[in-house]
């Protein structure tokens, strides 16, 4: 096959292939204005943790926008263009006080939603703070993470509550993690199950389990809100159902993480962690994230929730580590910032292990297009039921040996397939009923 741009498809053609593609914009570029910043603006981004907020207002880089945050004396927290409408001084130098955030320079004072409530400097009748607001955002401070709405204040949707935020018995932790590349190579790779085969296992060794030397059955399934998608391998007499979320545009959710044991009966375990893969700017992303701990996900332990537990957890691998080590036991941050800041898809020969990767490309597409045009996007609000948005991503072990004679890949996927469709006929169901129906349905498939 030839390569758009490229005419050479042949050994030693190293000459023409130098001069490399450009980046798909249209997918990848993130800044005011352009196609997937305007798509990515129409939904609730996490954008710190509520730990990274202390007294002082600081900066974050959000979508190619650098703006102040701040908590003011009531405890409400503002987010704000980062240049005052007076004179343009950075509101990072501001002083935060009871009502708001004073600007340093002339001491203007604004509230967090962006009014202007003293300007010091001028006449006591001046009504000139009447007229002029501070660009300001909404946020929303959410299981220990701040999110804000970045979109056009008419289409603010209903903040989205998952149904794994909120699972009874359950902990929740934040983390963040910043990669240096484009967002959507994280996302893509959320995708690609077949990775973990290769790169976490058979070439860096067991970075997260051994049974993930398996290739695994993998099966997608495209719902309103994006995709889920199940890996399954057999381990012994059982067949382990892995079900990952991957919801539009930039959330992802997979099952446990240290329990992970795919010899044991396990019926609709649910996610271990939530995270979003949220665009710091073209070149630069962060992954925020709350983690889990509880009955259904992973027992909780200490050495779970340190810095470097959560890096092992994102990647494979910590960020922090000599040169050479990084060669030899390559993780999620070697792959995905070595394929470039902005990873050019031109140049890219994808095959039938990619079709998650292309399927949600295309959708991603088809969805930017749609809000050009003008079009709201489907909010996960729109599909709750209870006021939570169902979800699928955990781990479901059952009992199935394999039969003498039949094709075993053949049999784990006709599984995998029972087992989703249990999954997606029960969504309508609130969270506690859900699992008492799932289970009973599960257990009758195992053997
Ligand atoms: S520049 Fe902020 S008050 Fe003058
Ligand atoms: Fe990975």
């Amino acid at each position: 096959m030839s390569v758009r741009g490229f005419s050479q498809e042949t050994r030693y053609s190293g000459y023409h292939r130098t001069r490399e593609p450009a980046e798909d914009a249209e997918l990848t570029h993130v800044r005011p204005g352009t196609p997937c910043g305007e798509y990515l603006r129409r939904f609730w981004q996490p954008i710190l943790m509520v730990s990274e907020l202390g007294a002082a207002p600081r900066l974050v880089t959000i979508l190619g926008e650098t703006l102040v945050i701040f908590r003011n004396g009531k405890g409400e927290v503002g987010l704000l263009h980062k240049h005052c409408v007076h004179r343009r001084a950075s509101l990072e130098f501001g002083r935060v006080e009871e009502n708001g955030l004073r600007c340093c320079y002339h001491g203007w004072l604004f509230a967090p939603d962006g009014a202007v409530l003293e300007t010091p400097g001028e006449p006591p009748a001046s009504r000139l703070k009447e007229k002029v607001f501070q660009p300001a955002y909404p946020v929303r401070e959410y299981k220990g993470l701040i999110f804000a709405y970045l979109g056009p204040p008419e289409e603010t949707p209903e903040f989205p509550v998952f149904d794994t935020f909120e699972l009874p018995g359950s902990e929740s932790v934040t983390y963040c993690v910043p990669y240096g590349c484009n967002w959507l190579q994280i996302m893509d790779n959320s995708m690609d199950p077949v990775h973990s085969s290769f790169l976490h296992t058979s070439i860096s060794g067991p970075q997260f389990s051994a049974i993930f030397g398996a290739l695994p059955v993998v099966d997608y399934h495209e719902r309103p809100l994006g995709f889920f998608y199940t890996n399954a391998r057999r381990v012994g007499d059982h067949v382990w159902i892995r079900t990952h979320d991957n919801v539009a545009p930039n959330m992802a959710q997979s099952g446990a993480v240290t329990s992970l044991d795919g010899g044991k009966e396990r019926l609709f375990g649910r996610a271990g962690f939530s995270r979003w893969i949220v665009p710091v700017d073209d070149t630069h992303s962060k992954v925020l994230a709350l983690r889990y701990f509880g009955p259904r996900s992973d027992p909780p332990r200490d050495a779970d929730k340190t810095p470097e537990a959560f890096q092992m957890l994102e990647a494979g691998g910590l960020r922090d580590r000599s040169y050479d080590e990084r060669r030899r036991h390559p993780s999620d941050f070697e792959a995905l910032e070595g394929q470039g800041a902005i990873v050019v898809h031109a140049a890219e020969h994808l095959g039938t292990s990619d079709v998650g990767v292309a399927m949600r490309r295309q959708r991603l597409r088809a969805s930017i297009r749609a809000t050009q045009a003008g079009e709201r996007p489907v909010q996960p609000m729109d599909l709750a039921k209870g006021g939570r948005v169902p979800s699928h991503a955990g781990d479901t072990v059952l009992r199935a040996p394999a039969r003498a004679g039949a094709d075993d890949r053949a049999a784990i996927l006709a599984l995998s397939r029972q087992v989703a469709a249990i999954y997606v006929e029960s969504e309508a169901l609130a969270d506690a009923e859900r699992q008492l129906v799932v289970e009973r349905r599960l257990r009758e498939l195992s053997q």
